[in-house]
């Protein structure tokens, strides 16, 4: 599929350089645009097609995906809608609490629209990609664009009311995790280990956490239960950062970020 990324900026680039190195993707069907051109001259020196020409971008590709700010949507739709043809294009949206219906009404309504939520990991194919589709839509797109984010991570399918959810908790959430990566490297480094050191030590930590996890269908506590043993160092380390308000910082911020993810858009109804 010739794929274009519209509007290239954080998420953009990092779907680009997952589809650059995943070797599924033939860099020269693929085409990024964004007014401003330098940020993606890595990508030309790789003979991806860069401009800021969005509807000449559209009618070269078959997978539009519109990756600009809740803000920018509204006027590249109206770029973009006379080039959009329901017979060759699906329009995938990456936008932050943009609904689809509210995407169709600035295009031909019979373009096939999808919404994803992918994180920044995906410059490194470790994205977590949710998606989502209206019930008419044609299950053979909907597995080409799963098919296509899978390549740059793991995907999971979700109905549309839970992507603003998904928002906070998988895009955003990759913030969270880092943060926390950046504390426990600060704690390192107050009990005596050099920061680099110390960030490897907590970052490595943290990647076999979540790979427990994902290559088992083990509970998070049921891997805590084998670290904490009675009277032990690790359980009163965990009751500490409990009574700190761990656990309950991470939801209220979670809560916090879906509520916010909600309000970005308002389109000109
Ligand atoms: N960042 C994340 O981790 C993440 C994850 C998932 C989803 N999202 C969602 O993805 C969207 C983009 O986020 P972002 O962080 O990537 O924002 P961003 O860095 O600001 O990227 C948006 C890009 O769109 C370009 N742009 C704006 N209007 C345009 C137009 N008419 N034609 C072509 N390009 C245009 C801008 O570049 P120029 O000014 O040069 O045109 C800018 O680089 C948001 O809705 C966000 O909620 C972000």
């Amino acid at each position: 599929m010739k794929i274009a990324i519209l509007g290239c900026g954080n998420i953009g680039t990092s779907i680009a350089h997952g589809f650059a190195d995943c070797d599924k993707i033939n860099l020269k069907e693929l085409t990024l645009t964004r007014r401003q051109l330098e940020p993606l001259d890595t990508f030309k020196q790789w003979g991806i097609k860069i401009h800021s020409d969005n509807k000449k971008a559209v009618k070269e590709s078959e997978c539009i995906l519109l990756t600009v700010g809740p803000q920018q949507m509204v006027e590249l739709l109206e770029d973009i809608s006379d080039a959009l043809d329901p017979k060759k294009h699906i329009l995938v949206s990456v936008v932050t609490g943009v609904r689809i219906d509210q995407i169709r009404k600035y295009i031909n309504p019979k373009v096939q629209v999808v919404r994803a939520m992918p994180n920044t990991a995906a410059a490194i194919m470790e994205s977590m990609t949710t998606l989502s589709v209206e019930s008419d839509f044609d299950q053979a797109g909907l597995n080409k664009v799963k098919q296509l984010f899978n390549y740059i991570g793991k995907t999971l399918v979700i109905p549309e009311e839970l992507m603003v959810p998904a928002t906070a908790l998988g895009a955003s959430g990759l913030a969270f995790f880092l943060r926390a990566i950046r504390a426990a490297s600060q704690g390192g480094t107050e009990i005596g280990f050099h920061a680099e050191d110390s960030i490897l030590i907590a970052a490595q930590t943290a990647k076999g956490a979540a790979s427990l996890l994902l290559d088992s269908d083990h509970h998070p506590e049921s891997e805590v239960d084998k670290v904490t043993t009675p009277r032990g160092i690790t359980i009163s380390g965990l009751n500490q950062m409990e009574h700190g308000g761990f656990s309950s910082a991470m939801i209220k911020g979670i809560v916090t970020s879906a509520e916010k993810a909600e309000q970005l858009f308002k389109d000109k109804e």
